[in-house]
């Protein structure tokens, strides 16, 4: 299960993303917010962070206008490794190396386009289990 979630900023993108996850048929928790209407980004943030971090889902994605404010929110709760992407190349690489738990998107940064193939990235990519990485991993939750 895929905890996912959003602010105003991110609204839209979302709505495109979960479209997506259907077409691609995997299960995810809408954790809100609803609309375009002005919210607080920490609220969803943590949301899907505590779902994650609790093991209720695997994995989140976490969307606002930037991606800064959602990800920064949700990695104070412990447990949780978010990481803002903005390619390809760093949905993989954070995977590999961080283990990121959540992706976190800026809805007004990335094209839809774009978005969903970092969002596959994200999900297809398995964490390397290399010793180093786990190491600095570990170093993180000290
Ligand atoms: C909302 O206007 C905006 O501040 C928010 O979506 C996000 O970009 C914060 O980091």
């Amino acid at each position: 299960m895929l905890a996912i979630g959003c602010d105003h900023g991110g609204f839209e993108l979302k709505s495109e993303i979960m479209k997506h996850l259907k077409e691609r048929g995997i299960e995810y928790k809408d954790f809100g917010c609803y609309g375009t209407d002005s919210v607080d980004y920490p609220e969803y943030g943590k949301k899907v962070a505590h779902a994650v971090a609790d093991g209720e889902c695997e994995r989140g994605i976490l969307i606002c206008g930037t991606g800064i404010g959602i990800s920064i929110a949700a990695n104070k709760v412990k447990g949780v490794r978010a990481a803002l992407c903005t390619d390809c190349f760093m949905a993989q690489a954070t995977r590999e190396h961080n283990d990121a738990n959540i992706l976190a998107l800026g809805g007004r940064v990335v094209g839809a386009g774009l978005a969903l193939k970092i969002v596959d990235t994200f999900l297809d990519t398995e964490f390397s289990n290399d010793e180093r990485h786990i190491r600095r991993i570990n170093q993180i939750e000290e």
